[in-house]
């Protein structure tokens, strides 16, 4: 499966959202990363619907739409993605998350499911056959600039062999959550295949971006 590297854009310059947007393109990763919180789920409020949509009006890469919001199903239809875009929930923040999954298929967009450090990896197994993605969150989510959590590696890698074992090898894993060169280069060799690329790897200062995906994408 190829390697994909999604940019976290709530680490961007928000002030000057359009420049970031293409500049993050022409930095040539492969999606944009949008965190939404709610301030209930997390603890912290980012990124909105509003700014989904607006986004979206000027992006020619896909969006990763990642929902840290309790019964996003209220919200699907706020969003204005297509086919090539993923929209992803977490298992913890809604009760009847199969019911979501299929309202995501329906509106015509790829799903995602997100699962915190502590979930059991069996959630994903009666959900395959209404999932895209799987989301390992590598850290608790909520902010940029924490410490990977120390069952990553080992979480990763049992996640990648109950996929295959359950015949889902065509669905790709991504990690979120402290995705350093390093981090990113373990990760990989677990079998993760989607990247978040946040202030661990790809907001640094004095770093020109487009190096740094270079050097990303060198390390996988
Ligand atoms: C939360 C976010 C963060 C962040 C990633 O879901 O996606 O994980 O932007 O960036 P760093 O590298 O700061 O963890
Ligand atoms: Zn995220």
């Amino acid at each position: 499966m190829d390697k994909l590297l999604s940019a976290s854009v709530m680490c961007a310059d928000l002030t000057r959202l359009q420049d970031s947007i293409f500049e993050l393109e022409n930095a040539g990763v492969d999606y944009l990363h949008i965190d939404i919180m709610d301030g209930s789920f997390v603890p912290n409020i980012t990124l909105g619907f509003d700014l989904v949509n607006a986004i979206k009006s000027i992006a020619s890469i896909p969006l990763d739409v990642h929902m840290m919001v309790n019964e996003p199903s209220r919200f699907i239809d706020r969003m204005n993605l297509d086919e090539r875009d993923y929209l992803c929930v977490h298992y913890e923040a809604d009760i009847h998350v199969q019911r979501t999954l299929a309202q995501i298929r329906d509106k015509g967009c790829k799903t995602g499911l997100a699962l915190n450090p502590q979930t059991p990896l069996d959630s994903l197994e009666y959900l395959t056959d209404y999932i895209d993605m799987a989301l390992i969150m590598t850290v608790s989510p909520g902010f940029a600039g924490q410490k990977l959590f120390e069952g990553a590696q080992r979480k990763t890698q049992q996640a990648r062999e109950l996929l295959d074992k359950w015949g889902c090898s065509h669905i790709p894993i991504e990690v979120d959550g402290n995705i350093s060169f390093e981090n990113g280069k373990k990760l990989s060799r677990c079998g993760a295949d989607i990247f978040v690329l946040g202030t661990s790897s790809l907001f640094i200062k004095d770093k020109e971006m487009k190096q740094s995906v270079r050097d990303f994408r060198a390390v996988l």
